[in-house]
């Protein structure tokens, strides 16, 4: 029999909120692989994907520190030798994230599927910071019964309570004190309070700010068990998400 494995997908840029899911894993397994693989499958913005950061060599020096045990950085013809068996991420894959990002959460269960098999893991370790990418993760893998145990991990906030992000090295110290809104936003108690939250703060540009069921990722109703705030929107041409469940306000 081997050795079990619990597997932490990445795209590299590592931060303190994948360091945090690398330990998570080390506490499933003594056998930790991480991969690094920037899937262009999931970029719908040729320019965001020729953008994004690659450091091979530092991401590799930070999960072994955290307790990764294998470092895997995949060429695009080890992951799609004989082409692409894209996946669906169906009707909840067109909306909030999905409704910005056309074919993004198709990208991300493909490109998941392939590193599934290639490493096949005992459990596979998500943050919840993207929530949306977790529902639909768990939600195709029990409709297709695939044998991986998805574990989630709570966001890493900074201790201004901004949600940690590859992409908040783009945003300047004056942006970082306007984001601090959407953690504000948050522990509203309704959809309202969480708008007019957002309205105070005049360079954030909203895209949506929703509390969803978290079961269901639709609307809350008298069957709701647990529900989650979900905001997304600009700051200076960053794009920025984060959510929060409601319970913790
Ligand atoms: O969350 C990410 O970094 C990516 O979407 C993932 C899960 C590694 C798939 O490419």
């Amino acid at each position: 029999m081997r050795d079990s494995i619990a597997f932490v997908p990445t795209m590299g840029a590592l931060h303190d909120g994948h360091l945090a899911l690398i330990r998570r894993a080390r506490e499933l397994s003594s056998s930790v692989v991480v991969s690094i693989f920037v899937n262009p499958l999931q970029f719908e913005n040729p320019d965001d994907l020729a953008k994004y950061p690659r450091d091979i060599s530092g991401d590799t020096a930070k999960a072994l520190s955290a307790g990764a045990t294998r470092v895997w950085a995949p060429t695009y013809e080890e992951i799609y030798p004989g082409g692409i068996e894209r996946q669906s991420a169906g009707l909840i894959g067109s909306i909030f994230e999905g409704k910005e990002r056309i074919g993004h959460f198709d990208g991300v269960l493909t490109v998941i599927k392939r590193l599934f098999e290639l490493v096949d893991p005992d459990w596979a370790v998500f943050g919840e910071k993207d929530f949306q990418q977790l529902f639909i993760i768990k939600r195709w893998v029990q409709e297709n019964q695939i044998p991986v145990e998805i574990v989630a991990v709570p966001t890493v906030r900074g201790v201004d309570g901004v949600a940690l992000s590859s992409r908040n090295s783009r945003l300047s110290p004056s942006d970082l004190l306007a984001a601090q809104v959407i953690n504000r936003a948050l522990r509203s108690k309704s959809r309202e309070e969480m708008l007019s939250t957002l309205a105070t703060e005049p360079s954030f540009k909203l895209d949506y700010a929703e509390i969803i069921d978290e079961e269901t990722f639709g609307q809350v109703n008298s069957s709701t068990k647990h529900s989650r705030g979900i905001v997304a929107g600009w700051i200076n041409g960053v794009r920025l998400i984060d959510n929060m469940p409601m319970a913790e306000h």
